[in-house]
């Protein structure tokens, strides 16, 4: 039933949706153009890729500690690595997709709400390299797995916290006086994903890009959605069916894009 209504509302998105060739804003054409739509293959990409091929094989089990709201597809106790590799992580493109947007923006500081296996942290530590990273999971043994993960990977510029977001992320932002890059993928619940965008709000500048992930995921989350939206400090959004892009940008009028990707 969820995967009908999933169906049906990217059915409407890409009947709607543009690309490049129908925006008039200067800056989300530039956008499209040079960061969306950017397919060239990059070196670095190539040894996350190589580490997602192995965890899709890899039988360990994890005990699983979840602290959000779930998963559509099995909400078993335990479960193999291989599992969690092949339902809960980013895929190729839409991780390369974020890399690409990290380095266009060259944060300073990111922060990612759900490391899960550190594959997307990854992406985010080779886009850029001398930015600060923090990223948070509250399953302590998928958490552990990511540690050496990024180990492997030399993804050495973040810091990654085990816990769960409620308690982390306040106690992060306490310590900074600006987010540049917030990256929302954990806890698809509709008062929870509120409460954390409320929260890094104050800390925003008119530069960040708050990412959030599964827009589509529930009713819960296309509200959040909505809401975000008619925020009056949101100025641009592009909603690319699988996550959504909100920016800051003063000298911007208020518009809301539904982008193909
Ligand atoms: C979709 S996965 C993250 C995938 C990862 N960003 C990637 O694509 O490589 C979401 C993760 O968030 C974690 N999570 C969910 N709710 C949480 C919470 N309230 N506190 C801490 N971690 C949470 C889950 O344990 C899970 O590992």
């Amino acid at each position: 039933m969820l995967n009908l209504q999933l169906a049906k509302a990217f059915l409407k998105h890409r009947l709607y949706a543009k690309t490049r060739h129908g925006v008039h804003s200067p800056f989300v054409y530039r956008f499209l153009d040079i960061v969306i739509y950017d397919f060239k293959p990059r070196k670095e990409f190539k040894a996350i890729e190589k580490l997602r091929e192995e965890l899709l094989q890899d039988e360990r089990i994890v005990a699983i500690t979840d602290l959000g709201a779930g998963s559509q597809i099995n909400n078993k106790k335990h479960k193999p690595v291989k599992e969690l590799a092949k339902n809960a992580l980013k895929s190729a493109r839409l991780a390369q997709l974020i890399s690409r947007i990290a380095a266009d923006i060259k944060p300073a500081n990111m922060i990612e709400l759900g490391t899960c296996l550190g594959i997307t942290t990854a992406y985010l530590s080779k886009a850029v390299p001398n930015a600060q990273i923090i990223t948070i999971e509250g399953c302590p043994q998928t958490a552990q797995i990511a540690k050496e993960n990024l180990e492997r990977l030399q993804a050495n510029n973040l810091e990654l916290l085990i816990g769960n977001f409620d308690d982390r992320l306040p106690e992060i932002l306490q310590k900074i006086d600006t987010l540049d890059f917030l990256f929302v993928d954990g806890n698809h619940r509709k008062d929870a994903t509120l409460r954390y965008f409320y929260q890094c709000l104050p800390k925003i500048t008119e530069n960040s890009i708050i990412i959030f992930d599964d827009i589509y995921w529930s009713k819960e989350m296309q509200q959040v959605w909505e809401e975000i939206k008619n925020h009056p400090e949101v100025t641009i959004t592009m909603d690319l069916f699988w996550i959504g892009l909100v920016f800051f940008k003063k000298n911007q009028a208020k518009e809301h894009f539904k982008i193909k990707f």
